[in-house]
């Protein structure tokens, strides 16, 4: 049996042998929604049956003891008739869950977190569920050897969520085809800071803790929430356009003072800025080797601050978080325009055209080990032909269709699917339509095609 259903198969098996109900009624009608949503890589993330439209969650943390306390609170349409539904959440406990007020059962299995409230939910019902937690929230290594998920520092945590990170500090439907608003409410001990996505409520001071509150009122998927605490030195300003930007560093970061002028150089190149505020998370003590998109804010390790990565992150913020993939095999969708994106820049900024960054990147080995389109395992989706063959792609259409048509189709693209998601497939009808010709050699060649291309279709 292929591995990933055998693995599929036996968290049934175990979910049905398993015990360790907690409070709830008997269950109404209708079906159990679906433990995963099948994504090619990561067939458990995610659930079937409903489609959350906002987290609330609130939140507690002790950096000395790594202890978070939280309550998720959980609005969701339902779209089946349900019995029972599940919710994703690695390590921490359950105490105790409400659909629509009253008590639910529990059940754990692993990563599968099955909620049977009293009377079954109706398609198309809204309800709202409410899970208490508790726990040491848990670093995972990736796929790839990557770490994300909860990451301590000296004096705080920092969350990391791509591609399965945020299942480890909240209960939720953790699959990017689900995006929802967020209101992150979080306390910790006085002279910390917390900060997270989108804009804050000014913060309450209670005793010897700090309660500070921040919302995501455009929609994101979950692997882009963050929350980053510690003792930051933050600072907000605003962008030309009034944008606000919220910015925590440890320390002098002089580079945040760039953020207004390239965000105002890539809305002229992408077509509007998609949301409400911007910024930046630095912090050097922590060490993954990558910076990360979360959504208006993106994140910097001690590695990745540079003006070539800001460009690339705050890119994601159409591409990728404004425009979502449909599931984690769209990943070069976000990777080929942020890549791009540093192409754009070193031909704006640096006098290098973008066909020397193609012509540097087709010489290198590594981009031809795969399709984009297509990565072989769930190691391979931040694989390097999934960013540097995917810039290929991309200037490839730009040299079929020429720059007028090309920077059309980057602004169209993020205008089209601006706050959902959007596959392979309509990216390449997309493209099509706009150019008003098949492309099959582009595709064929750098979007599907095994190995380095020779002669005329290179
Ligand atoms: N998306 C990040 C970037 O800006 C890189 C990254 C970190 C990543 N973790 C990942 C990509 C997991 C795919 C999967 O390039
Ligand atoms: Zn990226």
């Amino acid at each position: 049996m292929d591995p990933r259903r055998s693995r599929a198969l036996a968290a049934v098996l175990l979910a049905a042998t398993l015990t360790g109900c907690t409070g709830g009624g008997e269950g109404g009608g209708g079906e159990p929604g679906a433990a995963g949503l099948g994504d090619p890589y990561f067939p458990e993330l995610g659930n079937g049956g409903y489609d959350v439209r906002h987290y609330a969650l609130t939140l507690a943390y002790e950096p000395r003891t790594g202890r978070l306390t939280g309550t998720a609170d959980i609005t969701a349409r339902a779209t089946q008739t349900l019995s029972a539904f599940n919710l994703d959440l690695t390590g921490l406990t359950v105490h105790g869950a409400t659909v629509d007020g009253a008590p639910a059962t529990v059940h754990r299995s692993g990563s599968e977190v099955t909620l049977r409230p009293g009377a079954g939910l109706r398609s198309g019902d809204t309800f709202r569920t409410v899970i208490r937690y508790s726990g040491t929230p848990v670093t995972l290594t990736d796929a790839e050897g990557a770490r994300e998920g909860w990451l301590r520092t000296s004096d705080g945590a920092v969350a990391l969520g791509e591609p399965t990170g945020s299942t480890t500090w909240f209960p939720g439907n953790h699959h990017p085809s689900d995006k929802a608003t967020y209101a992150l409410t979080v306390t910790v001990p006085n002279g910390l800071q917390a900060i997270s996505n989108g804009e804050p409520a000014p913060h309450r001071p209670s005793g010897d803790r700090t309660t500070f509150t921040w919302r995501s009122t455009e929609p994101m998927a979950s692997y882009l929430a963050t929350l980053a605490i510690g003792r930051y030195e933050t600072k907000t300003s605003r962008t030309p356009d009034g944008i606000p930007v919220h910015t925590a560093a440890r320390g002098n970061a002089p580079l945040l003072a760039r953020i207004p002028e390239l965000l105002a150089w890539e809305t002229k190149r992408f077509g509007p800025y998609p949301f409400t505020s911007t910024g930046a998370i630095v912090d050097p003590q922590i060490d993954v080797q990558y910076a990360l998109e979360t959504q208006s804010r993106p994140f910097f390790d001690k590695n990745t601050f540079d003006a070539s990565t800001l460009v690339h992150e705050l890119a994601h913020q159409w591409y990728g978080n404004s425009v979502s993939p449909e599931s984690w095999r769209d990943m070069w969708l976000n990777e080929s325009f942020a890549t791009y994106a540093e192409w754009l820049y070193a031909e704006d900024f640096a006098d290098t055209p973008a066909q020397d960054s193609f012509d540097e990147a087709f010489a290198d080995d590594d981009n031809w080990a795969f399709p984009p389109a297509d990565p072989p395992t769930a190691a391979d989706i931040s694989g390097p032909p999934v960013y540097g063959r995917g810039a290929m792609v991309l200037h490839k259409i730009r040299q079929a269709v020429g720059d007028d048509t090309f920077f059309g189709i980057l602004r169209g693209w993020a205008a089209k699917h601006r706050h959902a998601n959007a596959s392979t497939e309509d990216f390449v009808t997309y493209v099509e339509d706009e150019a008003g010709e098949e492309l099959t050699t582009v595709w064929d060649t750098y979007l599907y095609g095994d190995g380095r291309p020779t002669g005329p279709s290179a």
